[in-house]
């Protein structure tokens, strides 16, 4: 990373500071599919050279041709030119066959599995009821070297929800790994203090994601002034002492954290209504976001190494070797995106934000 000024004494408007970044990666994000999938996919693959595609479609991604297709759609909705690769991922049910899971990752199409406890999330009924049954699917990961990817939520009604994630780590993934100590497993869009400590604890086949906005907002954003749909998310956000925590986790330098935005766009309707969809889109400011958290930690000297390297690193891959640019100059986020077919509001909706993507 280069932070690049112009030297002279005096900072004017005109004496932007330049972040000129690796290419980032994004190791975690939602396309969905059809108009929506047209309108996201570009704000994420301007930004980032690769990213984990999240398989929660309906029907779930559970084969290699389904994925296959899913990508090529993905390609397709890309700007002629642009330079993007999207990594596939298999969505885990009770029934997966393992050996269509190594079959589409001996063949380079499938890179990870996720695993969605059932009921968890946006489309998770197809998840995995009981982590136990596929045992055998976890071994055949654990063999051949294919991460994975983990929500880690409890799902059991009498599990109050800001206790979901932490009860995750004692009930579900401490026997995980202890069954399979050699499994890469990346336990997604962390947000207690808990798993900051579980992570660091933990050996180097375990590394966490952090989202952009679960590094910016607690519970207390959900009902700012009224219910607020734009800030709900899942896991949700916590207590202003789990965000603080995650603050320290990916400014710290520790390789074990590495940059997942979970970029998950809903229409806007389906966030402002009585049953809110779960999900924050921000993929259009993502890279802005986490720099403008990274430079209030005092650590923007770090951030390259959370997008851009860890990453790559934890999953074996090479890193990229282009270059981004960030400008230090204010801007404006709107407070809805879209076209005619697609509306959604965006993190930081009618915010300004201090660092602008500039390709
Ligand atoms: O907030 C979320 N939205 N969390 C998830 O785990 C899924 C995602 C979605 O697909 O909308
Ligand atoms: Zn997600």
């Amino acid at each position: 990373m280069s932070l690049q000024d112009n030297g002279s004494e005096e900072r004017s408007q005109d004496d932007d500071d330049i972040l000129v970044l690796r290419e980032p990666d994004d190791w975690h994000v939602h396309f969905r599919d059809g108009d929506m999938l047209s309108f996201v996919a570009d704000h994420t693959a301007r930004q980032f050279a690769r990213a984990i595609i999240m398989p929660n479609l309906v029907p779930p991604v559970t084969t290699v041709a389904a994925a296959e297709a899913y990508r090529t759609r993905i390609l397709s909705a890309l700007p002629e030119g642009r330079r993007f690769m999207p990594l596939m991922t298999a969505y885990l049910t009770d029934e997966i066959d393992a050996e269509e899971i190594a079959t589409g990752f001996k063949d380079g199409v499938f890179t990870a599995c996720k695993l969605y406890p059932a009921g968890a999330t946006t489309n998770s009924a197809a998840g995995v009821t009981d982590v136990r049954k596929i045992w055998p699917v976890l071994e055949r990961m654990q063999s051949i070297g294919m991460p994975l990817l983990i929500h880690g939520e409890v799902t059991a009604p009498d599990i109050d929800i800001f206790d979901r994630e932490a009860v995750f780590l004692e009930t579900v993934l401490t026997p995980v790994r202890a069954a399979f100590p050699d499994l890469k497993v990346v336990l997604e869009h962390i947000t207690t203090e808990d798993s900051v400590r579980f992570v660091e604890a933990s050996g180097p086949t375990l590394g966490a994601t952090i989202t952009a906005h679960h590094l910016r907002i607690d519970r207390n954003a959900l009902f700012e002034g009224g219910i607020r749909p734009h800030a709900f998310c899942l896991p949700v956000a916590k207590r202003r002492r789990h965000k603080e925590a995650l603050r320290k986790a990916a400014t710290s330098g520790n390789p074990k954290f590495f940059l997942g935005t979970d970029s998950a766009p809903h229409p806007r309707h389906e966030k402002e209504s009585a049953c809110g969809c779960a999900g924050i889109f921000s993929a259009p400011t993502a890279l802005e976001s986490y720099a403008q958290t990274f430079e209030e930690e005092g650590a923007l000297d770090r951030l390259e190494a959370f997008a851009s390297e860890f990453g790559p690193r934890f999953y074996g891959l090479p890193l990229n070797t282009g270059t981004v640019t960030l400008r230090r100059r204010p801007q404006d986020v709107p407070d809805l995106m879209g076209n005619d077919t697609v509306h959604v509001v965006p993190f930081h909706a009618g915010e300004t934000l201090a660092w602008r993507f500039e390709g």
